[in-house]
């Protein structure tokens, strides 16, 4: 009920937004180093959005969200604020684009190492990762939400690790989240029956310890309740006829 399918039209559109939001966290991959503040961050991928993209970041203004792209360090779970923090060695962040282009909308974050990753930080990061992809696979007509949010979960707490659980993924396009919302958890044979023409984005947030979590006072920032880290990648998706295509996916994997 109330799920907006993709036509042929919308779908290219949405193939180019996906294609932007995949260049620009191609783009600024390099620049994440020992030293470099997420304000910095934000104004190069701003002005590639802007200037070589032709481009717009959803994020400035969304809701009152005062930068472009969310930069999640360490403990932050999503939707961290650029700022003069400085990332060090050790550091891993999450950098969530989203771009507008031609009314629609593209949206996907990856997992950056600052230096020398801790063996922690990759442990979570690529469990995350490997939940995403596991939840991707289950994409086609016919599947249903539940069968994503179940082998997502199903990944995650086999090992040792927590899904958050306040935060979903959700149906995309002119709209930045429309229905449906994409539980990271649940049971398989439940919820939404996917169709052909749907696009949504899969987007786990994976705790080092406990799922709780905990919203700072300046009305984004959430944390993990425990402090431990935490990760979380992102792609969009399109379901087609036979199953799915990924919408975001970076120019190595393409
Ligand atoms: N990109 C985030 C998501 O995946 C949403 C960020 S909302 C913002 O849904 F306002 F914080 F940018
Ligand atoms: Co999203
Ligand atoms: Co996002």
């Amino acid at each position: 009920m109330g799920i907006e399918l993709k036509n042929e039209e919308a779908q290219a559109k949405m193939r180019v937004a996906g294609r932007l939001t995949a260049d620009v966290l191609d783009m600024i991959g390099e620049y994440v180093k020992p030293g470099v503040t997420t304000n910095e961050l934000d104004e190069i991928c701003h002005k590639y959005i802007v200037e070589t993209q032709n481009a717009i970041p959803a994020p400035l203004n969304y809701r009152g969200f005062p930068k472009s792209i969310c930069t999640s360090v360490n403990h932050v779970v999503c939707h961290g604020i650029p700022g003069d923090k400085i990332l060090k060695k050790n550091d891993c962040i999450n950098i969530d684009i989203t771009v507008i282009k031609d009314g629609y909308h593209g949206d996907s974050s990856r997992m950056f190492m600052v230096g020398k990753p801790t063996i922690q930080g990759e442990r979570v990061a690529r469990i995350s990762y490997e939940a995403m992809m596991l939840g991707i696979a289950q994409v086609k007509p016919g599947a249903r939400l539940g069968d994503i949010g179940y082998v997502i979960q199903q990944h995650v707490e086999k090992n040792r690790c927590s899904v958050v659980r306040e935060y979903c993924g959700h149906g995309i396009g002119r709209v930045f989240h429309e229905d449906p919302q994409v539980l990271h958890y649940g049971q398989p044979d439940t919820g939404l029956v996917l169709e052909e023409g749907m696009a949504f984005t899969i987007e786990p947030m994976v705790n080092a310890g406990k799922r709780n979590v905990k919203l700072l006072p300046d009305g984004w920032t959430v944390i993990t309740k425990d402090r431990t880290l935490s990760a979380q990648w992102e792609h969009t998706l399109l379901v087609t006829a036979t199953g799915h295509e990924i919408l975001t996916l970076g120019a190595s994997d393409r």
